[in-house]
């Protein structure tokens, strides 16, 4: 199968497979595996910041941040397509006690002016309102279509966030494949973020792991929250010596999924039974529109399924397509003639 229903589906290279043999490990909840501490302290120096944290999920990683930067009754804003509004199972509410606060932007992006009227205060409210103290972005926004922030826009939020005395959190799961296509370089672009989530398993193609990152204070205090959420793990030398390997060998190549995705893109878009918006394949995703006369989303997928393509339908007219590690330029030539002879 070719396999484009995510990046998370690679698997670990054998280069990466013998790195995590010979990784040097220890008991990381005791504080005692130097891999984890090397990954952390290298996250911690490509984005600028102080401090980091390796955790085994995104959605942890989000989930401690969000729980470090707000209080029960609190409120965060964020876009309506964002990931942790949509996909992290209501963690914010469960986990933190949180309200949710939409913004409708364009593309899963907000506008300074979208986040400055969605932050509401506690204070000065006769107590109607939960009080704003976070606001997230994602870069690259998944449900936008794996487009990237102008930096100007990240800047812009997070200034406003600030100036209204709330913390910035950035879900960069798949911060490098921004970094890669707009030439920012990671430290830049996060500059004026309070915290970061990076996630190792995606693009980047380690097995397992994210991490958190941001100054010293607010990671100490993640610590803690990994803790009562179950995350600190034990040897996790094993998995963080991948995580180690993506971030050495695997972010430049991210631009070859780009270019392999956008050619998918501009194929499928020449077929009279599908359109993309070819403004959002910017990264390694396509979001691809099946003509509803002809068929349902799907149709299409369970189609492609037996001519050896895995997509996912992400709504009744929608696929989406993700290039990643695992997927050569075969693989999306192969892709291609499936969709070719659908449209005949
Ligand atoms: C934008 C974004 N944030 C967070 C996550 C969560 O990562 P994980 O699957 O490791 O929990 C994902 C996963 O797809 C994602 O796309």
């Amino acid at each position: 199968m070719v396999d484009l229903r995510s990046d998370t589906v690679t698997r670990p290279s054998a280069a990466m497979r013998e790195v995590m043999k010979n990784a040097e490990v220890g008991d990381d909840v005791l504080g005692d595996d130097e891999t984890v501490i090397q990954l952390q302290e290298l996250g911690a120096k490509m984005l600028g910041k102080e401090s980091a944290l390796f955790l085994p999920s995104g959605t942890m990683s989000n989930a401690v941040a969000i729980r470090c930067h707000t209080q029960p009754g609190d409120e965060l804003v964020t876009e309506s397509k964002s990931h942790i509004y949509n996909y992290e199972g209501g963690g914010y509410a469960a986990l933190s006690g949180c309200s949710i606060r939409l913004v409708q932007g364009k593309n899963g992006m907000m506008t300074a002016q979208q986040v400055r009227s969605a932050i509401r205060k506690a204070a000065g409210s006769q107590s109607h309102f939960a009080d704003g103290s976070l606001v997230c972005m994602e870069n690259t926004a998944n449900g936008g279509g794996g487009v990237c922030w102008e930096q100007s826009e990240i800047d812009a939020v997070s200034e406003t966030a600030h100036d209204k005395e709330c913390a910035v959190h950035m879900d960069g799961a798949r911060l490098f494949n921004a970094v890669v296509h707009t030439g920012v370089p990671a430290d830049r672009m996060v500059a004026n973020c309070d915290t970061i989530s990076i996630c190792l398993s995606k693009g980047l193609g380690a097995p397992v792991g994210s991490l958190l990152v941001g100054d010293e204070e607010v990671i100490e205090n993640a610590h803690r929250w990994r803790k009562m959420f179950g995350g600190g793990m034990r040897q996790a030398g094993i998995i963080a010596s991948a995580g180690i390997y993506s971030l050495q060998n695997n972010i430049d190549r991210l631009s070859e999924d780009h270019a392999r995705i956008r050619s998918l893109a501009e194929a499928i878009s020449s077929l009279d039974s599908f359109s993309i918006d070819m403004e959002i394949v910017q990264t390694n995703m396509a979001y691809i529109n099946v003509d509803e006369e002809k068929f349902s989303a799907d149709d299409v997928v369970n189609k492609l399924a037996n001519k050896g393509i895995d997509l996912y339908s992400t709504g009744p007219q929608d696929i989406r397509a993700v290039a990643h590690l695992d997927v050569d330029d075969e693989g999306i030539e192969q892709a291609i003639s499936a969709f070719q002879s659908l449209s005949h």
